[in-house]
């Protein structure tokens, strides 16, 4: 085996951090450009559900928590956007990828926001199933993405609060809004678990991702641990979970849960989805309407380094 390849697994096995300068595996760097570009789509295309909600929150205070949530959103799509520059792709292959069709985004994102209390279930439960995600991803082999999560990880929880609260006032509040609450539970509670992938035996991606250390859970392990941290959650709230197979074992120490939909999955994940149309047009039209800001901003850049040289 050539040093190299000796010097990169070392640096694995020692659990130390792969930084950009480290020669890595060609599979390795594109296996990073994959995951590290399709989770910036996410973050970014993310922001379309909440944004329909803006000049709709019931009080200055709820468009203020929510303003500040989707402009989190915004920032963790640039840091990711960032890490997958220090990859060798460029922020306009990654767009052009996403608008082709060739790159993925978080399947969650594709069901529409159809009420305020899903406001909450997306802060609850979709930033809640990142959570556990990204805490684990803080541990990931590659040191630009290990540290933006750690950053990422620190503004989420203010995320999954915010959806907590709102769920909690709702499901506190008149019997309208409760069974709002529920119905945003009944909606979103199957697409969350979704976002974890598919099980790990149906995983192309977790056998390479286990051995480089980039994921340091699968798949399963963390929808599991995001169930066992929620349905307690919802038992505060008086809410029901949507999954009748849904019961606490004993001898595992976690719950069990029903089989999930993959044809759902995949079907969304391929295109299918309420919104997948609606959220790929969105983001192309707003490429577009918005090119002038880049434009100026490069414009400034090339004139401004002018000087200082
Ligand atoms: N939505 C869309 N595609 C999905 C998916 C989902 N929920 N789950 C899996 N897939 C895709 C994978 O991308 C892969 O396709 P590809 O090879 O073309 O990329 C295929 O299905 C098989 O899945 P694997 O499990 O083999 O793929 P991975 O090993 O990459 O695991 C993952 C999938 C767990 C999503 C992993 O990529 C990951 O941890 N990514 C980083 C976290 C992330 O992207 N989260 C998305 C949400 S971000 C978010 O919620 C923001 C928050 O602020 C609201």
């Amino acid at each position: 085996m050539d040093k190299y390849q000796e010097a990169f697994d070392g640096i694995i096995e020692r659990d130390e951090r792969v930084e950009p300068r480290d020669w890595m595996p060609d599979e390795y760097r594109k296996h990073l450009i994959r995951q590290v570009s399709q989770h910036a789509h996410s973050e970014v295309i993310g922001m379309q559900p909440e944004g329909n909600w803006l000049l709709r929150a019931p009080s200055l205070r709820s468009k203020q928590v929510l303003l500040a949530k989707i402009q989190d959103e915004a920032g963790h799509g640039l840091y990711l956007y960032s890490v997958a520059e220090t990859l060798g792709i460029s922020r306009a292959e990654m767009l052009q990828q996403l608008h082709d069709g060739k790159a993925k985004y978080s399947s969650i994102f594709n069901y529409p926001a159809l009420t305020w209390a899903d406001i909450g279930a997306i802060g609850w439960l979709v930033d809640g199933a990142a959570i556990v995600n990204q805490v684990s991803l803080q541990r990931t082999s590659y040191g630009p993405y290990s540290r933006g999560m750690i950053r990422i990880c620190k503004e989420e929880s203010f995320h999954q609060r915010q959806g907590f609260e709102i769920m909690l006032h709702m499901a506190n509040g008149t019997p309208e809004q409760r069974e709002m609450a529920q119905d945003a539970l009944n909606r979103f509670w199957w697409p969350s678990i979704m976002m974890f992938g598919p099980h790990d035996s149906d995983s192309p991606n977790t056998g390479n991702a286990m051995k480089w250390k980039i994921k340091r859970e699968s798949n399963d392990e963390l929808r599991q641990k995001f169930i066992d941290k929620t349905v307690p959650q919802a038992e505060f709230l008086g809410l029901t979970i949507p999954d009748p197979d849904l019961k606490w074992n004993e001898e595992k120490g976690s719950y069990d849960y029903g089989e999930i939909d993959w044809e759902e999955f995949w079907a969304v994940v391929k295109g299918n989805g309420p919104c997948n149309k609606e959220r790929l047009d969105h983001h192309i039209k707003a490429h577009k309407d918005n090119a002038w800001v880049r434009e100026a901003a490069e414009a400034y850049a090339a004139k401004t380094e002018g000087e200082l040289v």
